[in-house]
């Protein structure tokens, strides 16, 4: 049968990936850094049948057309292409968090295609290979094949920009919250983000700070520093929004709500209950913490205005078979 079932992982950026080299081929400005996630993350069916006419992609319940369709069936290409195999796919594919949240899919659904797609057309690629797959389908995606703390080497080619495990799941526990705040505004897609991150005045100052931030990272994760890791994703973080905040067109990914949530992990901080932020391209903040502050933190930040949901999680394996 030549059908395929996946679980894959939403991750979350540490050091961000923001600005390429090589826009068709997905190759990032610069290395980077991130965890996969334990619970979230998107379950995805591929099913590949002589008797389809066309491809078929459902995602969340509903029949997908337009751009992100489009995006799909480029995908299934590569992996028709990579088999040389010449048959439709059906694609069922289903995230686990919350609708409309403004949470990037991209990763997972990308990370999760590539594995049940290549495994539904009867090919066996290794990680690497699968995770330069998933670069082409959404660059983060290549984060969410490998397990636990993942680093994206940047390379300079489609055969060396690939995600690579440098510490496992279980090697530091730090929890993650996930703060849900309600969506106002359709925001600019990461892909057409990235795509003007050169305009912006502050691009060259971050690449030229954003290596020694990633080895210092690495060490701070090594020494299992909470504090010295914990200053340096935020100062990541807002590296990045400073590009996006002064690109052409300008890029404020923040609600006022996104904001309140920074400055109350700021101020909380200060205060002796330790945790620190980071945002992506939406409103919603991620806060990570040591597992012993997590209750107080979580009750704390959903009693803040405009919080919908707070979902803990964990940092897990990437893509697998379900
Ligand atoms: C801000 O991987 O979604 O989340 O390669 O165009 O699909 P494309 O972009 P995408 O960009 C993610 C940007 C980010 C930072 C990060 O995840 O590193």
């Amino acid at each position: 049968m030549m059908k395929a079932k996946v679980f894959a992982p939403v991750n979350l950026a540490l050091i961000k990936y923001w600005g390429k080299k090589n826009t068709e081929l997905r190759i990032p400005a610069n290395s980077n850094l991130s965890i996969c996630l334990n619970k979230l993350g998107t379950r995805t069916e591929v099913e590949f049948k002589k008797e389809l006419k066309n491809d078929e992609v459902i995602i969340d319940d509903k029949e997908v057309i337009g751009r992100d369709r489009d995006r799909v069936v480029n995908h299934l290409n590569k992996i028709r292409k990579v088999a040389n195999k010449n048959l439709k796919a059906r694609v069922v594919s289903k995230n686990n968090f919350p609708k409309k949240a403004g949470l990037s899919s991209s990763a997972s659904g990308f990370a999760a295609l590539t594995l049940a797609g290549t495994k539904a057309i009867g090919l066996n690629l290794n990680k690497k290979d699968l995770s330069r797959l998933a670069r082409m389908g959404s660059g983060s995606a290549c984060r969410s094949i490998d397990d636990g703390w993942v680093e994206w080497l940047a390379g300079d080619s489609d055969k060396n920009s690939y995600g690579k495990s440098i510490f496992s799941k279980d090697y530091w526990e730090i929890r993650i919250l996930v703060v849900v705040l309600s969506q106002k505004e359709k925001r600019v897609s990461s892909t057409d983000g990235h795509a003007v991150a050169n305009t912006s005045p502050f691009f060259k100052t971050r690449l030229n700070n954003v290596n020694k931030r990633l080895k210092d990272l690495k060490e701070a994760i090594n020494q299992k520093d909470f504090s010295k890791f914990g200053e340096l994703i935020e100062d990541d973080c807002l590296s990045m929004h400073s590009v996006m905040l002064t690109s052409k067109p300008n890029l404020v990914y923040w609600l006022p709500e996104t904001v309140r949530v920074m400055r109350s992990v700021q101020s909380w901080r200060e205060n002796g209950l330790e945790s620190y932020f980071t945002v992506n391209t939406g409103q919603n903040v991620f806060v990570v913490c040591k597992p012993g502050n997590e209750d107080e933190l979580a009750d704390k930040l959903s009693q803040l205005k405009g919080v919908i949901e707070v979902r803990r999680d964990g940092i897990g394996k990437g893509a697998r078979l379900v």
